[in-house]
């Protein structure tokens, strides 16, 4: 049986400007290459769930510009529900300003339409986020609605992966109501200062993952693999990671296929453009 996940969160269009050199403050230096491609975290755990043979629902809003259409066009395109996301009036779709080098990425994000995703857009949502085996909610949206998010799954026993990126205060009490809270190192950092608890998975990018099971910290490495573009690998990991669990694998098997899925999503450009399909991840894991 496909699991049934829903996203809540962000639809994003990146426009990546791709440079040898990040220019000093006053200076101006040649990029090599612009390319407009779709993202939003949310966006993008919806499509590597989708990828891996997960039945997707997602939440969220775009603009009533150009970017709105292909936006949708391009979650329709990976077959993901796209009812519930509402097309919004006199407001630009979310934004990524994104410079990429060889060995990073920085980004400012605008949020225009995913500020319209409020606890009232939600709450018309409800029966579909009741319906999931699992659902994944991220940052990009008003702190209220994540709250109400988690609220909600939590009273009706939904599972909830929350990915704290970026990241931003969150009550200790309201993360204490996720089934799993997925933060990066630095987010780990601002919002636990380092201090663990069963609910965290911590992706660390070349250096791996970490979790707690039974009061003990375990860590799966990271694989070698050519790094192209690292946009989106830890929006992989969370959709594979939603898709494992709720196939009913272990902690440790899930984020050892999420973070298979997050290796191989780098080697291409563009946040979803290197995300896998389940075949892909099987066969890299087997290999070893
Ligand atoms: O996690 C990567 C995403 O963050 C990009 O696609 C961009 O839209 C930003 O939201």
């Amino acid at each position: 049986k496909r699991p049934k996940i829903t996203v809540i969160g962000s639809i994003n269009m990146d426009l990546v400007t791709s440079t040898d050199l990040f220019p000093k403050q006053g200076e101006t230096v040649r990029g090599s290459a612009f390319q407009t491609v779709p993202g939003g975290k949310g966006a993008n755990q919806a499509v590597a769930s989708a990828r891996l043979g997960a039945q997707v629902n997602m939440i969220g809003c775009v603009g009533s510009d150009s970017f709105g259409g292909v936006l949708l066009k391009n979650l329709q395109k990976e077959n993901i529900n796209i009812d519930n996301i509402k097309r919004i009036e006199d407001s630009p779709s979310g934004l990524a300003n994104i410079i990429l080098s060889e060995k990073d990425n920085r980004i400012i994000i605008i949020s225009g339409a995913n500020a319209h995703v409020t606890p009232e857009f939600i709450e018309e949502s409800k029966a579909t986020i009741l319906d999931s085996d699992y659902v994944l909610v991220q940052f990009e949206i008003p702190k209220e609605t994540i709250e109400y998010c988690i609220h909600m799954c939590a009273d009706h026993q939904i599972p909830i992966i929350v990915n704290p990126a970026p990241a931003f205060e969150l009550s200790h009490a309201t993360c204490n109501k996720a089934s799993y809270i997925t933060p990066n190192q630095t987010e780990w950092q601002q919002l636990f200062n380092n201090n663990w608890n069963e609910k965290l998975i911590v992706t660390k990018g070349a250096q791996g993952v970490s979790f707690m099971e039974k009061g003990s910290e375990k860590h799966i490495s990271s694989h070698a693999v050519e790094v192209i573009d690292s946009t989106g690998a830890g929006d992989t990991f969370n959709g594979a990671l939603a898709v494992a669990l709720a196939e009913g694998k272990s902690k440790k098997e899930a984020v050892n296929f999420a973070n298979a899925a997050a290796a191989l999503s780098i080697g291409k450009l563009g946040a979803q453009g290197g995300m896998p399909t389940k075949d892909k991840v099987e066969q890299f894991l087997s290999k070893g």
